[in-house]
């Protein structure tokens, strides 16, 4: 019967066949130990020189690591090894036997493993890591999906800027000029007002010059929007949904977390109520912290690794100066130098993890704020539609999947969050 490694419990006992790929092997005397990988979960197989025919023997014991292979054999519980059971093999077929494998137990340095990303993909921290990304993508849907959110995709290629035009990827688009979408938040207001409350999940593009660890050049997006929302639900809503999402990813994810060797101990402090925090308060924790930052000038990556790391639990960081926002964030009544805007930082250094606030909802002054950032007025026409025909305080916010990844794994740089990174100075595997 063919079955999966991670299946192995239930067949303790019985003949099996499982398919994979050889990741380990060693030999002593009339034993050869081949540890088989198959996606779910690495077995050892054990191959005795009495229980196979001696050319079989022979090539096992020769076979090149990653050659692919059907492994038929008898279930044993063994609690000493990594699965606890191992295969005591009675047959062995070899699907591909493999050319000399690139990736060897030696130390690799990074530019050279993500010139193999295909095949570094395979080693076992990477699949951790993309398992844990699976997980969180699937906890993210359900928590939008199961509390009235309607998915609405937004699209790719769109006409105009929406995060500032220093990051655009100009595409061709039969003669016209588009641009890669940078998010999908102003088509996600016009699905708020469809629907309520709405959510976007994709890919998003940014022409990001430099290279810092946090910064990817194509990466996913989670984008809720609501109705009836101003920033002080916003936040709500990002706490709740940070806790929730946590939680379950922690809960689901046990054997990854510990194969990477994340402490989750500061992951299970992730509880509300998160610590809020104002810009200009920040600013004061800051300048305590020797990193003073004048007021109007934006937070840089040094300075939110400073927060975060002062907080045991995901900081929001409210009402930013409007200099250092998009256009379409609404000032605040009570002080219009400030936006309502808010920016999730993750503790332990990570950083910002998600940002979004309430937006501009007055046809008046978002007309002028698009006019003074100085965007095409016609390319935002139809969004300008949403505040001539109903308009209504409204909220959402974004969160970078690859820096919750990283966060979550413990992973300084998110380049090893996503299966085929896009960096500065990488467009390929
Ligand atoms: O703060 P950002 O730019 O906000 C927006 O795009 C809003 N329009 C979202 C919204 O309100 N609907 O980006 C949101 C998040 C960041 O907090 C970060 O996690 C991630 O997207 N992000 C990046 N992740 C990887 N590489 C990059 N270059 C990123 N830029 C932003
Ligand atoms: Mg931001």
């Amino acid at each position: 019967m063919r079955v999966y490694v991670e299946e192995m419990h239930g067949h303790v006992g019985a003949e099996v066949t499982i398919r994979g790929w050889l990741s380990h092997r060693r030999s002593s005397g009339k034993l050869h130990f081949l540890v088989v990988r198959d996606g779910t979960g690495t077995i050892q197989c054990v191959v005795f020189v009495k229980d196979v025919p001696a050319d079989l023997f022979d090539r096992a014991g020769r076979l090149p690591l990653e050659s692919s292979l059907e492994v038929t054999g008898t279930v044993r519980a063994d609690p000493r090894s990594p699965g606890g059971h191992e295969l005591a093999v009675g047959d062995l077929r070899v699907v591909q036997e493999a050319r000399e494998y690139p990736i060897t137990p030696k130390e690799h340095g990074t530019a050279f493993l993500l010139d193999h990303r295909h095949l570094w993909l395979r080693s076992s921290r990477q699949h951790a890591i993309m398992r844990v990304r699976a997980s969180v993508v699937r906890a993210c849907r359900d928590y939008f999906d199961g509390r009235g959110f309607t998915l609405l995709d937004a699209p790719i290629f769109t006409p105009a800027a929406c995060e500032g035009t220093t990051t655009l990827f100009a595409v061709d688009y039969f003669g016209a000029p588009a641009y890669l979408t940078q998010s999908g938040q102003l088509y996600m207001e016009a699905g708020a007002m469809a629907f309520g409350k709405v959510y976007c999940f994709g890919p998003t593009f940014r022409a990001e010059k430099s290279k810092t660890r946090r910064h990817l050049t194509e990466f996913w997006m989670i984008e809720p929007e609501v109705a009836f929302a101003d920033l002080e639900d916003d936040m709500a809503l990002a706490e709740d949904f940070l806790v929730e999402v946590v939680r379950r990813v922690v809960a689901e994810r046990r054997a990854e977390l510990a194969l990477l060797e994340r402490d989750t101990a500061p992951l299970a402090r992730v509880q509300k109520p998160f610590p809020r925090l104002r810009y200009e308060d920040a600013l004061t924790l800051l300048a305590e912290k020797g990193k003073p930052v004048a007021f109007g000038d934006d937070l840089g990556g040094d300075e939110e690794t400073v927060l975060s790391e002062h907080f045991d639990r995901p900081v929001l960081v409210h009402r930013y100066p409007v200099q250092c926002k998009a256009f379409y964030m609404k000032p605040d009544p009570i002080d219009p130098r400030l936006a309502l805007c808010v920016d999730v930082l993750a503790p332990e250094g990570c950083g910002e993890i998600i940002g979004g606030g309430q937006r501009e909802d007055d046809l008046d002054a978002l007309e002028r704020r698009i006019r003074a950032h100085e965007l095409p007025l016609e390319a935002f026409g139809w969004y300008l539609d949403l505040r001539r025909y109903g308009s209504v305080p409204h909220a959402g916010f974004g969160m970078g999947l690859e820096r919750m990844v990283a966060w979550l794994c413990g992973q300084r740089h998110v380049r090893e969050t996503i299966p085929f990174p896009r960096l500065l100075e990488r467009l390929a595997p």
